[in-house]
């Protein structure tokens, strides 16, 4: 696992972008896991310009997202108003800025009719385009990828779960409220891909900033694996981990300087 620790959101986000665009520049037909939130902004910020600016090439990238809340969706391209969907999100913050193609994107329907049986799609059409090349991951205040809240099991597929109150809290701050939308109407449930699904991709990049997530950081990386935090399953995952933190965020390690220096030594070997 290696955890890269930076000095703020900017730098954490250009590093992130610059590990989204080696993948994308190694294997252009790539199949990228992306995440919604507010900490993912920056690095789809800096893809956007390398796009612009260095002409980086979705044309062939198949993407599949983390996650929807049940009862929200918009058909990409169409018109929409208040919807809160992550798959408004990703319209607005990356796809539309981007030369993706609308049958490459795949974001779980939470306007489906039967949410159980499109979950199993879901894991079939994942497996069908070959599975996640690179995750992007976000972490939870709770210690949550996607929305596997404390107590999910380490090994679950893709399913319909009830969010927790402090999620619906934290992303109520987020981004309901300034949408004008009251706490009460928030989706309670969503779809989200399991932690057994996220772990089967073949390379993970998790980000996270600001000292309000340092004590969770912590336990997801340095604590005992436990559905508690179902985040700490990163420490059972077999390809490759990249862990790109700020400073704040990464505050509370233990081995921080550990992290620090394995980086310094491997860019001095050149590994
Ligand atoms: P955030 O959410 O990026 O908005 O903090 C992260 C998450 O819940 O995964």
């Amino acid at each position: 696992m290696d955890i890269l620790i930076r000095e703020n959101y900017e730098q954490m986000s250009k590093s992130a972008a610059e590990i989204i665009a080696s993948c994308v520049r190694s294997k252009p037909n790539c199949v990228l896991g992306l995440a919604t939130g507010g900490t993912p902004i920056g690095t789809y910020q800096e893809l956007i310009r390398m796009h612009r600016e260095d002409g980086l090439d979705f044309s062939q990238v198949k993407t599949f997202n983390l996650d929807e809340y049940l009862g929200c969706g918009i058909e990409l391209d169409k018109p929409y108003n208040m919807d809160q969907s992550y798959a408004r999100f990703m319209y607005e913050e990356l796809f539309r800025h981007i030369n993706i193609k609308k049958e490459n994107i795949h974001i779980p329907d939470g306007k489906t009719k039967d949410p159980r049986e499109f979950c199993k799609r879901y894991e079939e059409e994942i497996k069908k385009a070959g599975g996640v090349d690179l995750q992007l991951l976000g972490l939870g205040a709770d210690g949550h990828w996607g929305f596997n809240e404390p107590g999910s099991s380490l090994g679950s597929r893709t399913s319909l779960v009830a969010l927790t109150a402090q999620t619906l809290d934290d992303n109520y701050e987020a981004f309901y409220k300034n949408a004008n939308i009251e706490r009460s109407q928030m989706p309670h449930f969503a779809i989200t891909m399991g932690i057994g699904t996220i772990l089967d991709a073949r390379s993970i990049l998790m980000i996270v900033n600001g000292s309000k997530k340092a004590d969770t950081v912590a336990k997801c990386l340095e604590g005992p694996v436990t559905s508690q935090i179902t985040s700490s399953a990163i420490q059972l995952h077999s390809g490759d981990i990249t862990v790109v933190l700020d400073e704040p965020a990464a505050s509370k390690l233990l081995h921080a300087d550990h992290y620090r220096h394995v980086e310094k030594m491997k860019l001095q070997y050149g590994l």
